[in-house]
């Protein structure tokens, strides 16, 4: 049996900023989030070298105050959480006190910080997870981190990390997700001395997807609220010919923290259910609200993976909140068909019966293609047929503007050689009793729905040309 060993405290907390600390774009999730918890409304991020060699992070929350410095770099050292129960209901980005002692121990770490009482601010320099300055600092209320040569002190993790560029850019998508998770925060962004990002911090969502996500997308947006059995799910959806090729565009907000679920990408994909076309994605911007006890951020290092108590709210939340947007703000160009086109679908114009019969036909496939009202375990349990009444009526979307227009019955001219006679009245139609010779009676008519039914197939979406589903 070989001997078990002790680690010395340095190499466990190497070990356990491997779980935190994986690249600069961490770095910069962890200090942004604790910026937050702070209370700070202004951010301000600076990296060089795609935050590799510097991250500069300058907030204007609460501060640290000199007694509490040290403690802030200790392995779970805490102001957010004191008790077990407090795990179940989350309500800070941060809980564990891991963030601050992982990154020192794998850079060199410098921190300006000041609380509102304190009329001096305090300097305090951590390298490797060994302090070697703490002294007076003259500085704003708030705090400012340094964080230098990130794995100065281990290659082997330097060794993994990509090119300037492409950790750069995983810090702009961390700085994204934070400027749209928290509208109420002014976030300002420097990449290698240039400002790539300032959100105004106003506290709308709309504005900071326009400066985050851009004018041409926020074009593309429905907005959407929608609050189901204490899940409230508000933000904007893609209009469906908006579609994307991915699912980059997804973001997922829960209580105001970034995840990655798949129950709400499933539950928004659904809603467009034969809406957009095969192989494209809606984008959203969508923010859960639920009790912080219904769900549990405790399940994954980067916090970015929850699990909740009842994923089937949480689809259905989803699910409704797009279909109702879809519905009241689809602003499709709808398939308004010319008369050739008409021509192909359309009755025989003397056929007022086969009108009917079409419009039957569009009911039925209406009835047919409406989505069940609970999607999660397809089941009409008692619990979903109350709720039922809940959503908005969902509409068959993509034939809803095709009409029959009767009053054009005259000029539309069958492209199919009508072959349905007319009607005849049942007491000529009745057989004769006994039939000796062949006479050259009409033989019974056929109803016309029997002749004309085969005829007719279910509208289907085919496909989508010049932004016009066919
Ligand atoms: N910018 C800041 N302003 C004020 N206090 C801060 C700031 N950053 C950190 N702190 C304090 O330092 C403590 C430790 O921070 P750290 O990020 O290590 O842990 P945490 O945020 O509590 O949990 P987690 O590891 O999940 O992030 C925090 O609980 C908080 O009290
Ligand atoms: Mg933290």
């Amino acid at each position: 049996m070989p001997q078990i060993n002790i680690l010395p405290k340095h190499i466990a907390e190497l070990i356990a900023a491997g779980e935190v600390v994986e690249r600069p774009a961490s770095i910069v999730k962890e200090i942004m989030e604790n910026a937050i918890d702070a209370g700070a409304d202004k951010i301000t991020l600076e990296i060089k070298r795609g935050g590799i060699t510097y991250i500069r992070i300058t907030d204007n929350g609460c501060g640290i105050d000199r007694e509490n410095i040290r403690r802030a770099f200790i392995s779970h050292a805490t102001s957010k959480i004191s008790t077990a129960d407090d795990l179940n209901a989350i309500c800070t980005l941060g809980f564990r006190g891991e963030a601050l002692a992982s990154i020192a121990a794998v850079s060199r770490v410098e921190v300006m910080t000041r609380t509102e009482q304190e009329s001096v601010g305090t300097r305090y320099c951590i390298e490797g997870g060994e302090e070697t300055v703490i002294d007076d600092a003259g500085c704003p209320k708030g705090t400012t981190l340094v964080v230098r040569d990130l794995f100065y002190n281990t290659p082997a993790r330097m060794k993994f990390l990509k090119k300037d560029v492409s950790e750069g850019n995983a810090v702009a998508s961390v700085v994204d997700r934070i400027a749209l998770s928290h509208p109420e925060v002014s976030v300002r962004f420097i990449r290698d001395s240039k400002d790539v990002l300032f959100t105004s911090g106003d506290g709308k969502l709309d504005s900071a997807i326009y400066k985050v996500l851009g004018k041409d997308f926020a074009s593309t947006l429905i907005p959407c609220d929608y609050e189901l059995e204490g899940v409230r799910v508000s933000g904007y959806i893609s209009k469906p010919f908006n579609a994307r090729p991915n699912r980059m565009m997804q973001y997922f907000f829960l209580n105001d923290r970034f995840i990655k679920t798949r129950t709400g990408m499933v539950a928004l994909e659904e809603a467009y259910k034969n809406s957009i076309m095969v192989g494209k994605f809606p984008a959203c911007v969508l923010k859960i609200q639920i009790a912080p006890g219904a769900v549990d951020v405790n399940v994954h290092p980067a916090k970015t993976e929850v699990r909740f108590a009842n994923e089937k709210m949480i689809f259905n939340a989803v699910y409704y909140c797009a279909k109702s947007a879809l519905q009241q703000g689809d602003t499709r160009v709808q398939a308004s068909f010319s008369q050739k086109v008409a021509r192909q679908f359309m009755p025989p114009p003397t056929e007022g019966k086969q009108i009917r019969i079409y419009e039957q036909q569009l009911e039925k496939i209406k009835e047919e293609t409406k989505p069940k009202q609970d999607f999660w375990t397809n089941t009409t349990s008692a619990e979903f047929k109350k709720e039922a009444e809940k959503p908005k009526p969902i509409v068959f979307n993509d034939n809803s503007k095709f009409e029959i227009e009767k009053n054009d019955e005259p000029n539309l001219i069958p492209c199919f050689k009508p072959t349905v006679q007319e009607p005849v009245p049942a007491s000529e139609t009745k057989p004769e009793p006994v039939v000796t010779a062949p006479i050259a009676e009409p033989e019974p008519v056929q109803p016309i729905a029997e002749e004309i039914q085969p005829e007719l197939e279910p509208y289907r979406v085919i496909g989508e040309a010049f932004k016009t589903y066919i």
